[in-house]
């Protein structure tokens, strides 16, 4: 069977044909992938054949279910607690209470200079995330908006505000490909006075963070832009990475960019074009340390989202979700219903190591989509967020008695935990932290 025909044609027909899933999304979307996935790297078509095509049906219900398993196994582990007395005896019923205090997963949003003195946004903001990108304070045409005029005041600010609550901080970004992203005078630009400003911009920025942000993404949104490359050379990327590389070793370098996990169809981002462009960057002396994907959806396709970050997978790096939103064509509620899709499908897979949303609040509003009203109300995405990351994604307290063995056990989220054991006029207070892996981890406490 030939799935696609004709560049840029779609093969709706063939499949609806042969597999009979009851939502009109997910069929269309397997369709999309093939679609997508049968471009080869120069973005010319070529026909896919299916010999023996075996694809089963599924129910929203079976989706969910799978979702759900593999976040109890990637995301939680088995803790057994055992409680003794100072001479090794067991004790039984003893009252045990555990709480989570911290989530080992990273999820955070961006965040703008409007936190900077807002105590309610701080607030609220501590309360759920534990990772943070900074919307635009260090892009160059906020610190460098004329030729010599570096100003690092504000992103300093927030830096502080992040560092004082042990948030994670991804750094974003060095170099952004679009002209309408970059400072009129650079575009002004050309030959050796563009390389050396280029050059300073990464002496001057990745020094003066040196070790501070955990990823860069160094040349942003390289697959659908190419200002430096243009300008300096087909090599342009390439020596950003090799100098942001040796200006700050330890971050992780990323490339960044849109439409790889949100649809089909945008040639320039396809799975294919996104390990091109790394492997060419390799073979130049540059390794990627993750794999940084947008996340700007409009009708997320879970089968698509998932197609793509198994192919991804098989890079055997880790899959950052940078900037997470729902687009700002749809209503609030509908961009909340988007947002649980789009969460559920990414938090539950084994390669994804971090969500980012682009929520970050600004005195007009949110890029795309806001969590919450300026009086930190939630609006319909705001409730999503909190149902799952403070809710359904956390142990919270548990409760519960050691057994005649002295133990007690429970299923928790990666992460630290406070426990509570008392037993008569004894009692312990102490801290422990779950780790990933596969078999049950056991915590000793004495009385
Ligand atoms: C794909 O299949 C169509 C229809 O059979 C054919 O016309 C076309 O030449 C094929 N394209 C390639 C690249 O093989
Ligand atoms: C740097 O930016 C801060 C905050 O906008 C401003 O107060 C300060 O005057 C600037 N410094 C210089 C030297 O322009
Ligand atoms: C860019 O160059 C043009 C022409 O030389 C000049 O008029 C303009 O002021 C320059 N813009 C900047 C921001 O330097
Ligand atoms: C794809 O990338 C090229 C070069 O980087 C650019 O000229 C083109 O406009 C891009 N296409 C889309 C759809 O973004
Ligand atoms: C680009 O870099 C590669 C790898 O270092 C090198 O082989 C190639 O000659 C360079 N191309 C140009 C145009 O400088
Ligand atoms: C704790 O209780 C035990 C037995 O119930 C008693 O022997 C002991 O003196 C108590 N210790 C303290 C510090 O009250
Ligand atoms: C132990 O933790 C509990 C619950 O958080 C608290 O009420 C109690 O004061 C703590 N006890 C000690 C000795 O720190």
């Amino acid at each position: 069977m030939n799935i696609c025909y004709a560049k840029g044609q779609m093969c709706f027909l063939p499949l609806k044909r042969i597999i009979s899933i009851y939502h009109i999304v997910y069929y269309s979307t397997i369709c999309m992938l093939f679609w997508c996935f049968s471009q080869d790297s120069n973005g010319y078509n070529i026909n896919v054949t299916l010999a023996s095509a075996s694809l089963q049906p599924f129910t929203h219900q079976q989706w969910q279910k799978d979702q759900e398993s593999s976040i109890d196994k990637e995301r939680k582990r088995a803790v057994t607690i055992h409680v003794s007395d100072e001479d090794g005896n067991m004790i039984e019923g003893a009252r045990i209470i555990v709480d989570q205090t911290n989530r080992d997963f990273l999820f955070g949003s961006a965040i703008s200079k409007n936190i900077l003195g807002n105590l309610p946004y701080q607030k609220w903001f501590l309360e759920r995330f534990n990772a943070a990108v900074f919307e635009d304070e260090i892009k160059w045409c906020e610190t460098e908006p004329e030729q010599g005029s570096v100003n690092y005041t504000i992103p300093d600010l927030m830096l502080d505000f992040v560092r004082a609550n042990q948030i994670t901080v991804r750094g974003h970004n060095v170099f952004w490909e679009d002209p309408m992203h970059i400072p009129s005078w650079v575009q002004n630009l050309t030959g050796g006075a563009l390389y050396s400003a280029v050059k300073s911009r990464i002496q001057s920025l990745m020094t003066h963070y040196k070790n501070q942000f955990v990823h860069w993404d160094v040349s942003n949104e390289m697959l659908h832009f190419d200002f430096y490359e243009q300008q300096l050379g087909q090599n342009a990327s390439l020596e950003m990475f090799k100098l942001a590389h040796e200006t700050d070793p330890l971050a992780w370098l990323f490339m960044n960019d849109f439409n790889v996990v949100e649809m089909c169809g945008d040639l320039n981002s396809s799975v294919g074009g996104y390990v091109g462009r790394m492997k060419e960057l390799e073979e130049g002396g540059v390794t990627m340390d993750g794999v940084g994907l947008e996340g700007h959806f409009t009708i997320p396709n879970p089968p698509l989202i998932r197609g793509v970050l198994d192919q991804l997978a098989a890079l055997n790096l880790p899959i950052w979700l940078t900037e997470v939103d729902i687009s700002n064509t749809l209503d609030q509620d509908t961009q909340g219903k988007y947002l649980e899709v789009v969460l559920r499908e990414v938090y539950s897979h084994p390669s994804v190591n971090g969500i980012m949303l682009w929520t970050a609040l600004d005195p007009n509003g949110c890029y795309q989509m806001c969590l919450t009203d300026p009086s930190f109300q939630n609006l319909p995405a705001g409730d999503v967020v909190d149902n799952l990351l403070l809710k359904e994604w956390s142990t919270g307290v548990v409760n519960g008695q050691s057994d005649e063995d002295g133990t007690f056990s429970f299923d928790g989220f990666l992460g630290e935990y406070m426990v509570n054991v008392d037993f008569g006029n004894r009692t312990s207070n102490s801290t422990f932290f779950i780790s990933k892996g596969d078999e049950t981890t056991h915590y000793s406490i004495q009385l």
